[in-house]
């Protein structure tokens, strides 16, 4: 078959994919609306989009890939990732570590021997994390992840205000453990300036589009493939893929691993993305999440996807991306 045929074909096949994987879980209701922000537990509990987006620059989606939803905790890896290229790999190193927690998402828990978060994915390791962005950039950090973040998706981001404000209302839980970097030296400026930048980029608005595209863009090793636009060093990007591969889903993130097997992020309002390398950014939104924080129809949808294009890491017909496979 000719290359443009095949082309083509692939491109029918990621159609066909994700509706195959959006029919066969729409009727999920399993799970629940998060409600520990006020404001969250307003979204309709069954809107479902899922988008494939390629490093070749096109977009397949299917549902409610237009509805926006707060970024919440997928916001972290984007927000880690900058934290590299900013303030360097090992500034980050000396206050973050990036060792899987087996904890959930809000443990108030800390590396035994260096008292640092365990990862940046975990709320301690991404509430330091906007401490060093605010300790470089200052008051203009926020708008600096805003620029990325839209570099990122392809287009403006805006922030859902309500959801902010009742997130900086209710989070007490990350105020303690803010309180708690400081005590263990992990924060260098106030314990308000790091929440604020951190309540902040969790409600960032974004679609399952922008999302797709934002997992294209890591794929596509910094640069939207659409926009051409550079979001993120390169180097940066290999950093948090691993931390993703190993810490993106929590305390199921062996399990994520062992079944759907690519680096990966979810978050509290319903939203994942997925990256494969060099090839793809997947993302779904299903609001309706399981007890460790994970949307239920996404996991589902992303284990589907897995299965019918082969994109675990260890997969037989996964070729990888590395030079060496294309010289032996
Ligand atoms: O810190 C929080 O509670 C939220 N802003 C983000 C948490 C989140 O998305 C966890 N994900 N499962």
């Amino acid at each position: 078959m000719a290359l443009e045929d095949r082309k083509d074909t692939i491109e029918h096949e990621f159609d066909s994919a994700l509706e195959r994987a959006w029919t066969a879980n729409r009727s999920n209701t399993t799970g629940a609306v998060a409600s520990y922000i006020p404001e969250l537990s307003k979204v309709p509990p069954d809107d479902f989009g899922l988008a494939i987006a390629t490093v070749s620059g096109r977009l397949h989606a299917v549902g409610d890939t237009e509805i926006p939803f707060t970024i919440q905790s997928v916001s972290k890896a984007f927000a880690f990732c900058l934290a590299l290229e900013i303030a360097g790999p090992a500034l980050v190193s000396s206050r973050v570590g990036v060792e899987p927690s087996g904890d959930p998402f809000n443990a108030i828990l800390f590396d035994p021997v260096s008292n640092r978060p365990f990862n940046p994915m975990v709320n301690a390791g991404a509430i330091a994390i906007a401490g060093i962005l605010h300790e470089h950039l200052g008051a203009s950090a926020f708008e600096v992840m805003m620029e990325r973040f839209s570099a990122a998706a392809g287009r403006p981001l805006g922030l859902n205000e309500a959801v902010y404000l009742s997130e900086a209302e209710t989070g007490h839980r990350n105020r303690a453990i803010a309180h708690l970097l400081l005590a263990n030296e992990a924060l260098a400026v106030t314990a308000d300036d790091a929440l604020d930048l951190y309540f902040r980029q969790c409600s960032i608005a974004v679609t399952a589009s922008d999302l797709a595209w934002m997992g294209a863009t890591f794929a596509n090793m910094g640069t939207n493939p659409n926009t051409r636009e550079t979001a993120f060093d390169v180097g940066s990007v290999r950093s948090t893929l691993a931390v993703m591969f190993t810490c993106g889903m929590y305390d199921y993130a062996g399990h994520w691993a062992y079944d759907v097997g690519i680096p990966a992020k979810s978050g509290v309002s319903g939203g994942i993305v997925g990256v494969i390398n060099r090839q793809l950014g997947i993302a779904s939104y299903a609001p309706r999440v399981d007890a460790k924080g994970n949307s239920v129809r996404g996991v589902a949808s992303f284990e589907m996807l897995a299965e019918d294009f082969g994109l675990h890491a260890f997969d037989c017909t996964n070729i990888g991306s590395s030079f060496v496979s294309s010289l032996i």
